[in-house]
């Protein structure tokens, strides 16, 4: 359902996303992870058509994001980083307008309406003004509006920033259900537990490019499956091993607060990168 061959973005001198090639299967949940400035808001504006590549290709639901933005539009829903839901209006009459741009029948958008506010569990909040709604809220309002004209794929640029744990895992939720439904969804997130927890498979990104690429579980195997830790040592690095035993053992010559536990996809970026993820 997307794919890309050495998609490329330069502004100016600075190469914001570099020859990043994957491709995503129908129903996949697939994520872009990466620090604040690895590139994943620039590939996802590349691949919703809002932003010109400067070299490569990529196409969305079939249709090529150059040649054909407008098949692209029709097949996507998008989730933007940015909450520009208009603060003023109700959730309901937020989604009417959205449907409205999309040239959907009134008695779909209606019924549709319905539909997408029992899911995103705001049913109850259908005539509020976004103004009053919470930060989770606005959020779900905002998965709401990228799903009213059915899209076959869908975009969310870091769904869940800033939000707290439960809010969070309503998120997970929603995002879990669509999967369900066969919906094809890019995530892009610097949470780490959130890659891990809802994406088939995750590319990890710095600096514009994508450094591995696999499934979760995969890319931890091959750091290994247990990490040692030094509690408040930030001097001593962590260190990898396959087996707890070994893990165990080596702990105990390291420090006196050792830590043995699963290792993480942070621990994936650190062991390539030397560097954290989260800031
Ligand atoms: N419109 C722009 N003009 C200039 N530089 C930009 C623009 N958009 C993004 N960048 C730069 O490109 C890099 C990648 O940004 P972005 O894709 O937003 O990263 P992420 O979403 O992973 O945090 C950053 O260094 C950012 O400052
Ligand atoms: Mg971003």
């Amino acid at each position: 359902m997307i794919t890309t061959s050495n998609l490329t973005k330069y502004f100016g001198a600075l190469g914001a996303v570099q020859s990043v090639s994957f491709s995503v299967g129908k129903g996949e949940v697939f994520g872009l992870l990466g620090p604040n400035g690895a590139g994943k808001t620039t590939t996802i504006r590349m691949l919703t058509t809002l932003l010109a590549p400067s070299s490569g290709s990529a196409s969305v639901g079939g249709y090529d994001v150059i040649a054909d933005p407008l098949g692209v539009k029709r097949s996507i829903g998008v989730v933007p980083q940015t909450l520009n839901l208009d603060i003023d209006l109700t959730c309901a009459e937020n989604l009417e307008y959205h449907g409205r741009l999309q040239r959907m029948k009134r008695e779909d958008r209606t019924s549709r309406i319905e539909e997408l506010l029992h899911f995103v569990g705001l049913r109850e909040k259908k005539d509020m003004p976004v103004e009053h709604l919470s930060g989770g809220m606005r959020r779900r309002l905002l998965i709401a509006r990228g799903l009213m004209h059915r899209p076959a794929v869908v975009f969310m640029d870091e769904p869940t920033v800033g939000l707290d744990p439960q809010a969070r895992r309503m998120i997970w939720g929603l995002v879990e259900s669509l999967k369900r439904n066969g919906i094809t969804i890019l995530i892009t997130t610097h949470y780490i537990e959130e890659a891990d927890a809802l994406c088939d498979r995750v590319a990890i990104m710095r600096t514009g490019k994508i450094i591995a690429l696999d499934r979760p579980v995969e890319l931890k195997k091959s750091v290994g499956q247990f990490a040692v830790e030094c509690l408040g040592r930030y001097d001593v690095p962590r260190q990898f091993f396959p087996a707890r035993a070994e893990a165990i053992e080596a702990g105990r010559d390291l420090c006196t607060d050792v830590v043995v536990r699963d290792v993480t996809l942070e621990d994936v970026f650190i062991s390539l990168t030397g560097e954290r993820i989260e800031g």
